[in-house]
């Protein structure tokens, strides 16, 4: 039987949120998946992927918009094959602390798309980040990573056992 294929797809202005979906990536192949990881924007066809995690950097409380036109340009293909969501955001440890429930807009996309789940990751703010916001906020102390790479690989490990759950013959 051929292994499953998972499309990984991510938006991300500073690349942190890019590091997580690499992570996944690569607890999904230890699983035994076929897991592609790529920025949104850089996805033309999803006909060949049987699952779709979809993720986010989460800036002054919404998704960027590279994701949700993402969302927007497959909605169809997106309905028919199992879909899960994460956000990266918080620079804070509250992420880890318990889970976090996703922007308005995200809940109601992942409402739209039927998706499987979803899970709001903590962020990375350090030297180096583009825009005058993100420079205020260093100046603030307000940096710092706050990614669990133990705990975006357990979940991608959830995710396999589902999808290979899902397909074993009952
Ligand atoms: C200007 C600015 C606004 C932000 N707004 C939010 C926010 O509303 N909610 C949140 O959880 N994190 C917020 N963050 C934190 C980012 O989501 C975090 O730094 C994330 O890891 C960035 O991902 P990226 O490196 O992939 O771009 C903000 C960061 C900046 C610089």
């Amino acid at each position: 039987m051929a292994s499953l294929r998972v499309l990984v797809a991510y938006s991300s202005k500073n690349q942190s949120t890019a590091e997580i979906a690499s992570w996944i990536g690569a607890g999904l192949r230890e699983q035994g998946l076929r897991a592609d990881v790529a920025a949104t924007e850089d996805v033309t066809d999803l006909s060949h992927y049987d699952a779709v995690v979809l993720g986010s950097a989460v800036y002054v409380g919404r998704w960027r918009r590279s994701a949700t036109s993402f969302a927007r340009r497959h909605h169809h293909r997106l309905l028919r094959v199992p879909v899960w969501l994460f956000s990266s955001g918080p620079l804070d440890p509250s992420a880890t602390e318990g889970e976090l429930p996703p922007t308005p807009g995200v809940a109601r996309l992942a409402k739209r798309l039927g998706a499987e789940e979803h899970r709001t990751f903590g962020g990375r703010l350090t030297d180096g980040a583009g825009g005058f916001l993100a420079g205020q906020m260093l100046r603030e102390k307000m940096g710092g990573d706050f990614r669990n790479q133990q705990e975006v690989r357990a979940w991608s490990g959830d995710i396999a056992s589902r999808l290979v759950s899902e397909r074993e013959p009952i």
